[in-house]
């Protein structure tokens, strides 16, 4: 009996890292399952109509607010400081104009204080350099995310913004996901309309061009710690912009795609528009550029989905296995940013009637194939600012791949550029442009 319990000591002994092993991995898949019970509590803010994970498509008036975001600022309460003349800035020549290069001369603020009770009135002043503390969260974690809209005169004279409530639901998602306060969308949507109007002589006549508008939100509260900002600001710049491509360019995008660099993954915040998303894809650009491509193709996982263009999404054109014309384009699977352009083309084409619709992941191995065979169509980029951008050529692992899509006759993005544009200046009549007058 002795004996028989110095054999077991020495066999528990010997075995128990297994036995430490044993117990970690049972309290790792305990954690495991409550991490991913808080993180389905936590899947805020859904829209009401979907609980899909992920796929979810920013949705106006269905946005829940943090319960302790407190009070929100209102349009009516706005106040106008404007340039004095002195201040006024000379208007760019248009052939001059180049993405964010000149700014008009007033700016929109609205500052959040938590200790102050919220949202403070929006205020409307000249344009000016902001003074922040060195310690403000944005300069150190980047707390910080951003809009892209743009207003466009019509043919009519009169200026439209392309489907400014999306934008603005976009924003609160990112808010939330960086741990900012959220707001009134329509509250903030009528304070830009304001500071167009204000700034309207800055919006080109011209068909070429259209005044980006960039609301931003920053966290400005001045201490060290990795934790939610106690106040942020909310500003919008305007700057004039030109054609995305210059006149006379020919000819699509290349792409460069290297499965080496991944831009989201799964968790991550790739569908939200935080400008820490932005300044890890610089360098990756700069290569594409070394290998003679305009733009880099995101790539993502072992079998190489495609999920976006530089800032663009994309969509395909093809003949599927039935013979039918079909456009794809990724879902919105956390992967890449729910853009406000991909919404409208899913909506147009469904509209149209004589193209299969579908949301579904695309491979690189499914491209070649379908290069090979003759039904790869067309490829193209989607996004505010080029609207929709024909690709020509993808390098790949080597391989240079030509993409037929500026030689089709029956082309489906040339009609859907045709349609969104001519929504934007005005030519056809539609719910998604917001009349400033
Ligand atoms: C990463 C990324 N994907 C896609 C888009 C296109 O989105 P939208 O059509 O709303 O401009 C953008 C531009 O906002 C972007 O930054």
């Amino acid at each position: 009996m002795v004996i028989r319990s110095k054999e077991l000591c020495r066999r528990v002994l010997e075995n128990q890292h297994k036995l430490i092993q044993f117990l970690q991995m049972r309290l790792c898949s305990n954690q495991k399952i409550q991490e991913l019970a808080k993180y389905e509590e936590d899947d805020f803010p859904r829209t009401i109509s979907s609980s899909i994970k992920y796929a979810v498509q920013p949705q106006p008036n269905q946005i829940q607010h943090q319960q302790d975001v407190g009070q929100q600022f209102k349009y009516s309460d706005i106040s106008v400081r404007l340039a004095g003349p002195h201040q006024l800035q000379p208007k760019p020549d248009v052939d001059d104009l180049a993405f964010g290069k000149y700014f008009t001369d007033h700016m929109l603020k609205i500052q959040y204080h938590r200790r102050l009770g919220g949202w403070l009135k929006p205020e409307i002043t000249p344009f000016e350099n902001l003074v922040l503390h060195p310690a403000a969260k944005v300069f150190h974690y980047a707390v910080e995310l951003f809009e892209g809209i743009k207003a466009y005169r019509g043919v009519d004279g009169r200026i439209r913004v392309f489907r400014p409530e999306m934008n603005m639901a976009r924003m609160n998602l990112t808010a939330y996901r960086s741990g900012l306060p959220t707001f009134d969308a329509e509250e903030m949507v009528k304070s830009m309309a304001r500071l167009i109007s204000i700034d309207s002589e800055w919006v080109p006549h011209t068909e070429s061009a259209s005044l980006y508008i960039r609301p931003t939100l920053i966290g400005i509260e001045p201490t060290l710690g990795v934790a939610s900002s106690e106040s942020a600001l909310m500003y919008t710049i305007l700057s004039p912009v030109g054609p995305y491509f210059k006149p006379g360019h020919k000819g699509g995008l290349t792409l460069y795609a290297d499965p080496k660099y991944v831009r989201a993954w799964p968790g991550g915040c790739g569908d939200r528009k935080m400008g820490s998303n932005y300044a890890p894809t610089i360098h990756v650009q700069k290569e594409a550029q070394a290998h003679g491509c305009h733009q880099v193709l995101w790539l993502y996982g072992e079998d190489h989905q495609l999920t976006e263009v530089g800032v663009m999404n994309i969509f395909m054109v093809y003949v599927n296995e039935d013979g039918v014309k079909e456009l794809i384009t990724p879902p919105l699977n956390g992967l890449i940013l729910p853009g406000i352009t991909r919404d409208s083309i899913i909506q147009l084409a469904k509209e149209l009637g004589d193209v299969r619709v579908r949301e579904d992941v695309i491979t690189m191995p499914m491209v070649k194939k379908l290069l090979q065979k003759g039904r790869l169509l067309e490829l193209f980029g989607s996004g505010t600012a080029a609207v929709i951008s024909p690709i020509e050529r993808i390098h790949y692992l080597g391989e240079q791949l030509h993409i037929p899509t500026l030689e089709q006759e029956d082309s489906l993005s040339k009609y859907l550029l045709k349609t969104l544009t001519d929504i934007q200046y005005g030519k056809l009549d539609h719910p998604w442009a917001y009349v400033i007058d």
